[in-house]
């Protein structure tokens, strides 16, 4: 992890209140994986309002030009600041920071990548560096509506297999990813598991594996509240259990995002 500083490539509207932004750093594209994220200074470098730095997954990185890029919804004085910016601004960022997914060199092997709304971000790095290593990748995600149509179109270029699913029917199948796998899961049985969004989802999630006595690893990204973002300050921590039955909180910003489902507590 550095302290880094990243000139803005480009920062667009994808969908209502969903921005996408490009940042040249090549020290980034050379050290992060996926799942990892950043945590980016949303003020300009005399002011500290807000004082904390702001976390975001990394969403993409394309080698060749040496950037990558973060997702981000608009939700309060961080990410208004983060849309205010334009090509050419730089930003203030710590990256790459957590513990990410390290893609296996051995290819050919079966992944389940599952999202729920902007917890889609990280999947999609992850799904490219999957199918690069020649892996096969199933990605299903669920919506509230059609806002993520974009995002379909990105997955597509991937050319994975994948199943898009939206509460009120606007995008996808109607209905939602949850039940979708409670009513396929056999055929998920040797499939390596990533998911990514809601904590209410990721809950189902643990619960479906565990009723249907899934033997496979299955992980998931949190996103918990952040403050100093490397594991000081201990305000992103979450309750895990060891195999001995012994609680351990650990923190999402260091210790994660990436937990394996079944140590985690929900609460
Ligand atoms: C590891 C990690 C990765 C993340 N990746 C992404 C991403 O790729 N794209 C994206 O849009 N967002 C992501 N988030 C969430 C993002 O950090 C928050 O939305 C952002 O900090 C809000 O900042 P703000 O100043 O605009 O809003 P604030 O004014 O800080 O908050 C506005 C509202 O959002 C809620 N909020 C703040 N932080 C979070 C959070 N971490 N999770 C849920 N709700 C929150 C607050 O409780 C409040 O209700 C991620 C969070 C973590 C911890
Ligand atoms: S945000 Fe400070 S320990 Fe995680």
């Amino acid at each position: 992890m550095k302290a880094l500083k990243g000139e803005i490539i480009s920062n667009d509207k994808i969908s209502e209140n969903i921005y996408k932004m490009t940042v040249f750093s090549p020290y980034m594209v050379k050290h992060c994986i996926p799942g990892q994220f950043v945590n980016i200074k949303c003020s300009e470098s005399t002011v500290y309002d807000p004082l904390l730095r702001r976390p975001f997954s990394i969403y993409d990185v394309e080698e060749g030009f040496k950037v990558f890029s973060i997702l981000y919804l608009i939700k309060g004085k961080g990410t208004k600041y983060l849309k205010s910016l334009e090509p050419g601004d730089v930003i203030d960022f710590l990256g790459p920071l957590g513990n990410g997914i390290k893609v296996d060199d051995k290819s050919d092997k079966k992944y389940l990548l599952i999202g729920g709304g902007m917890g889609v971000a990280p999947l999609f790095y992850l799904a490219k560096s999957l199918i690069l290593k020649k892996n096969n990748v199933f990605l299903a995600a669920g919506f509230k509506d059609n806002k993520f149509i974009f995002f379909e179109k990105a997955i597509q270029l991937l050319k994975i297999n994948y199943q898009f699913f939206s509460e009120d029917g606007s995008h996808g199948a109607k209905g939602i990813v949850t039940d979708f796998l409670n009513n396929h899961i056999d055929e998920y049985r040797d499939y390596t598991i990533y998911s990514c969004g809601p904590s209410e989802m990721l809950k189902s999630l643990k619960e479906i594996f565990l009723r249907n006595n899934i033997k496979n690893k299955a992980y998931a990204l949190f996103e918990e509240i952040m403050a100093c973002g490397i594991g000081v300050c201990k305000g992103c921590v979450i309750k895990t259990i060891d195999k001995d039955n012994k609680y351990i909180y650990k923190t999402v910003c260091k210790d994660g995002p990436l937990f394996e489902l079944k140590e985690v507590v929900f609460e």
